[in-house]
């Protein structure tokens, strides 16, 4: 279905051809005075000046050409040459029907070519919890991912672990020291490892920090530690059998974790499989004359003419021959590359790494592991603030751990929801396990990513306001009114979307014609908050309809169907946006 500015941005077009104007003056926008009209169109300001006529004489003639219009209802010529628009309430109407019969995607139509797209997101890193900083990415990339398949692309999520480094190593020597008996520290061992792991996962994200503690106080405990990771990097059996004992613990702890959050990955691969890939590729690099010998280290330079500042080359071996983070990186985009060949790959990590990826990216092209036909996207997010402006701690000072920041906001909505109603325990829980849930979503995605925001419990959980929970109290409201609209034994089933009757009925069409745009923005634009404020536009419009209209006390039955279609259409509208932030909305709340 063509989106609606376009339609009248054709209707307009037409009547400056028709008047001998060149096409190009009748593109319409939304209306920056919407006290005044809905649409607008300036063609005749820049028009007046290549015919050198004055513009209100332009405006003038297309008005007036358009004054039979069947989908304007007025079309005003203001001074000095501004035309205002308005849609015509009978045609407004006949477009919605149109997307009612669209129930899944209300016209809104798919890429014409549908592209693979890669998202990089995610990125925890093995045997260490999950902190909020995780938490961005994965709310952002979920929603990017969804947002893409909703448009017809291809969209493969890798959560990327970090699974590779000096933490794997220290895990190791911790456990040696506790440990010393068991056979993955025998290097004589021949035997078979044993299929259970040696530890749980609170014992392991217990020896993490344990160890990480002890290696910043002790040389010759970092030293071990730092030997353990060589030895496990070049292929140590015992080293190697811990490892996947780790990642299968931990990967097992983040899938839970993810699943809370209503996130899923396509793909787990972590840093250590980039690993069989960076031989060939170093080899490769030195061959064709792009890394050098600099300062015993071996380097790509990155610098490019046009740089502002500094851009230090991309190092892709230590002296010692150690690979780094940006070896691993460049790894990945061979095997992604050689097995996806994607159109585009879309980074979602904290802005801090923005020159780090500048330097992965610009090396990876050079290099032609990457083709001209493959984008490389870096989209960086900013940080998550406490209420002081500094980044979110827990009340002690310490690194919150996701579970609890989430398991606090379940219990703040939960104590909500118990005080207003007259749910079972059972019920309020799990109702406010998908309130809070919105709450946490919404107030990360409604902002740009790339900005710093504070998060704000109280702000974020309330029903009132640009939040999560006011979305799912509008989509709520709308299904109760529909279920007692059934209970009343009617149906709509004959019914249809009639012409709107009072203004805040037609603003509510009129914010429902504009989810298509939105959509298509959010994605070309990879930023949901685009979505965020199409979602809080319409559920205003949506309320301020209800408190305007009585709805199941309206007498005249054709007039009420047509409110409730208009109402199941808002909510299914409100319920794909919802789905595409990556959150639901519970029946009651
Ligand atoms: N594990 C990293 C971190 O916690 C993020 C990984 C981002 N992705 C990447 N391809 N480097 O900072």
């Amino acid at each position: 279905m063509k989106k609606i500015l376009d339609l009248i941005t054709a209707e307009v077009t037409k009547a400056f051809t028709l008047c001998g104007y060149h096409e190009k003056y009748g593109k319409v926008t939304l209306s920056n005075r919407p006290d005044l009209c809905e649409y607008q169109c300036n063609g005749a300001m820049a028009a007046a000046k290549e015919y050198k006529k004055a513009p209100f004489l332009i405006a003038d003639e297309i008005a007036a050409k358009l004054s039979g219009s069947r989908m304007l209802s007025s079309a005003e010529s203001v001074k000095p040459g501004f035309l205002n628009l308005k849609l015509d309430p009978a045609y407004l109407a006949d477009y919605l029907q149109e997307m009612k019969r669209d129930p899944e995607r209300f016209g809104c139509e798919k890429a014409e070519n549908p592209r693979l797209i890669m998202l990089d997101y995610g990125g925890p890193n093995v045997a260490k919890p999950l902190h909020v900083g995780h938490l961005r990415s994965a709310i952002i990339g979920e929603s990017i991912k969804r947002i893409g398949r909703f448009m017809g692309h291809t969209m493969i999520g890798d959560v990327h672990l970090g699974d590779w480094g000096l933490q794997m190593g220290l895990i190791i020597t911790e456990l040696k020291e506790r440990k010393p008996e068991l056979c993955y520290f025998d290097a004589e061992y021949e035997g078979e490892y044993p299929k259970e792991a040696p530890f749980t996962i609170s014992e392991l994200e217990e020896i993490y920090p344990t160890a990480s503690a002890k290696s910043k106080e002790d040389a010759s405990y970092k030293e071990a530690a730092m030997q353990a990771t060589y030895e496990l990097q070049h292929g140590r059996k015992g080293y190697q059998a811990l490892l996947s004992h780790i990642l299968n613990v931990s990967v097992t702890d983040l899938k839970r974790n993810y699943e809370n959050l209503n996130v899923s990955f396509d793909l787990w691969k972590g840093e250590s499989d980039a690993q069989p890939y960076i031989p060939d590729m170093v080899q490769k690099m030195k061959e064709d004359g792009y890394a050098y010998i600099s300062e015993g280290a071996l380097v790509v330079d990155v610098r490019e003419e046009t740089d502002t500042k500094e851009i230090p080359p991309c190092m892709i071996l230590k002296s010692d021959g150690a690979s780094l983070y940006n070896t691993t990186d460049l790894a990945t985009l061979v095997w992604r590359m050689q097995e996806y060949h994607p159109n585009e790959i879309i980074y979602i990590v904290d802005k801090r790494q923005e020159l780090y990826f500048t330097q992965v990216f610009r090396c990876a092209k050079k290099t032609k592991i990457v083709g001209d036909d493959t984008k490389l996207k870096f989209l960086g997010f900013g940080t998550m603030n406490g209420k002081d402006g500094k980044p979110f701690k827990t009340r002690e000072g310490g690194i919150m751990r996701l579970e609890h920041l989430l398991s606090e906001i379940n219990e703040e909505m939960y104590r909500k929801i118990a005080d207003n109603h007259t749910m079972n325990e059972s019920e309020a829980r799990e109702t406010a396990k998908i309130v809070a849930l919105s709450a946490v979503k919404y107030g990360d995605l409604s902002n740009q990513a790339s900005k710093d925001y504070i998060f704000d419990i109280d702000r974020f959980t309330s029903f009132e306001g640009n939040t999560g929970p006011y979305i799912l109290y509008t989509i709520v409201r709308i299904k109760s009114i529909l279920a007692k609209y059934q209970a009343l034994g009617k149906d709509t089933k004959a019914a249809k979307i009639l012409p709107a009757r009072a203004e805040s009925e037609k603003a509510l069409m009129l914010e429902l014609t504009g989810f298509s745009a939105a959509m298509e923005t959010a994605f070309s634009e990879a930023a949901p908050h685009k979505v965020c404020a199409y979602l809080y536009g319409l559920a205003n419009a949506l309320n301020h309809f209800y408190h305007e209209t009585k709805i199941l006390a309206e007498e005249d039955e054709a007039v009420q169907a047509g409110y409730i279609c208009l109402l199941e259409l808002t909510k299914d509208v409100l319920e794909s946006c919802i789905d595409v932030l990556g959150f639901s909305a519970p029946e009651r709340m």
